[in-house]
């Protein structure tokens, strides 16, 4: 997809942001939606900043993820209004003057110090719905986010326009080809870091532009779910590989992972098949009407399956779910929304008025209970994982003839295995942006 493609499919996006924009006001009885893109944070007792992030409701209307101290003004019936902050600078490289496809759709007025916002923010802030963090409080104008209005406007987020699947494709594309390099330097010997450079370079990104830190794990590091070290030193000898590594595409998040052995025939790399394979089954399976807790679930047994296959299970793949033994090795969330952010907004929303949908009894690591819709997207993320401490549970729970100790040993030296791609819902077969970055090369 091109950029004059995403010329092209971003008016309908507008304008599906303003229709919920309309309803969300409605909601809260409000005349104008205001939003700050968010400020800089200084660190304690220190005149630098923490890396900027970009407010997501800002960011949902224009692919602006580096303008600190900027305001959008959204009206029913008007243009929206983008007051744009340029300051005159020469410590720093200001924000270029917007261009695009999308700055032709806005009012733009170029303000020259943060302050100057005010002279063309509405008159009275008790009548608008002001969207954003604490921090970004300027004059009157404090951010008060009117639940009515977040709950709707976040309920909705989870329907990606056409436009936004666009942008997220481009981001696994951008993603993929970090994750090509970052294999290679693997194959090649290169410790965590090495890796972690080499992806940077690859997708032509670093932690500044990232959506999250790269997760790169060698050999036994893959057990820690959220493992960030990038030791600076390769182990010997070199086991495995685990890559939970993303990237941005204005403002909108890939998250993918993927698993090596660094032998082709060895029982590792057959259960990373076998695991492979039950991903894939899972992530077919993202159809309007699935509830997306039930697909989890339906995850354990399928896990509990390929465990058993592979000789670490002595009980079946139906005991060990109901006995809660594959919440030992597989003991993450199936997956989550993603979108703005890695982890979307409104997972458990039981509607676009409030409400809570809960997770299932044991699973409180699920960031997602919806029943999926068309427009949705969803990783999908199974993992197993040889994990001493819960392992230790599991013999202390009485539990441990339940498995087979010395195949868990075997395994042991490889950390743990997951697989994840992002699928989008349709009315058809789903769609998996990071497969069919995978499959374009
Ligand atoms: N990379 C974080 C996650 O997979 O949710
Ligand atoms: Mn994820
Ligand atoms: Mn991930």
């Amino acid at each position: 997809m091109t950029r004059s493609d995403l010329a092209s499919l971003y008016p309908a996006h507008l304008a599906v942001l303003e229709t919920r924009a309309d309803e969300a006001l409605r909601r809260c009885q409000r005349a104008h939606l205001v939003i700050p893109s968010g400020n800089l944070h200084l660190r304690a007792f220190d005149d630098l900043e923490y890396p900027y992030a970009t407010n997501p409701q800002f960011k949902a209307w224009l692919p602006l993820t580096n303008a600190p101290g900027s305001w959008l003004v959204i009206t029913p019936g008007q243009r929206p209004k983008l007051l744009f902050l340029q300051p005159h600078d020469y410590w720093h490289v200001v924000p270029a003057t917007p261009s695009g496809y999308w700055a032709a759709h806005f009012d733009i007025i170029v303000i020259r110090t943060a302050e100057e916002v005010l002279t063309h923010l509405p008159g009275d802030p008790a009548r608008c719905a002001i969207l954003g963090e604490p921090h970004s409080a300027l004059g009157g104008f404090i951010p008060d986010n009117p639940p009515a209005a977040m709950a709707y406007l976040d309920y909705h987020r989870a329907f990606k326009t056409a436009y936004e699947i666009e942008m997220m494709a481009a981001a696994n594309r951008t993603a993929v080809r970090g994750h090509h390099a970052a294999l290679r330097a693997f194959r090649a010997g290169s410790s965590e870091f090495g890796i972690h450079m080499a992806y940077c370079q690859a997708a032509g990104q670093d932690s500044s532009q990232l959506p999250y830190g790269n997760i790169i794990a060698l050999n036994t590091h893959a057990a820690v779910l959220h493992y960030m070290t990038q030791e600076r030193l390769p182990p010997n000898p070199l086991r495995s590989f685990l890559i939970d590594a993303g990237a941005d595409h204005g403002g909108y998040a890939a998250d993918i992972t993927r698993t090596y052995s660094a032998h082709e025939d060895d029982d590792f790399a057959a259960l990373i098949r076998a695991l492979d394979d039950a991903q894939q089954t899972l992530a077919a399976r993202v159809r309007p009407g699935l509830e997306y807790r039930q697909l989890h679930l339906d995850a354990h047994l399928a896990l509990a399956g390929v465990l058993r296959e592979a000789g670490v299970l002595r009980i079946s793949a139906e005991d060990a779910v109901a006995r809660g033994v594959s919440r030992v090795f597989f003991p993450h969330g199936l997956g989550h929304g993603i979108g703005l952010q890695v982890h979307d907004v409104a997972g458990f929303a039981a509607s676009d008025a409030g409400g809570i949908l809960d997770k299932p009894e044991g699973h409180p690591y699920l960031r997602l209970t919806r029943t999926l819709e068309a427009g949705m997207v969803v990783t999908i993320e199974p993992g197993i994982y040889f994990i001493d401490m819960l392992l230790d549970k599991l013999k202390a729970n009485g539990l441990g003839d339940t498995v087979d100790w010395g195949r868990i040993e075997a395994f042991k030296p490889c950390g743990g295995i997951r697989i994840e791609d992002d699928v989008v819902c349709t009315e058809d077969a789903p769609r998996n942006l990071t497969r069919e970055a995978f499959a374009a090369g």
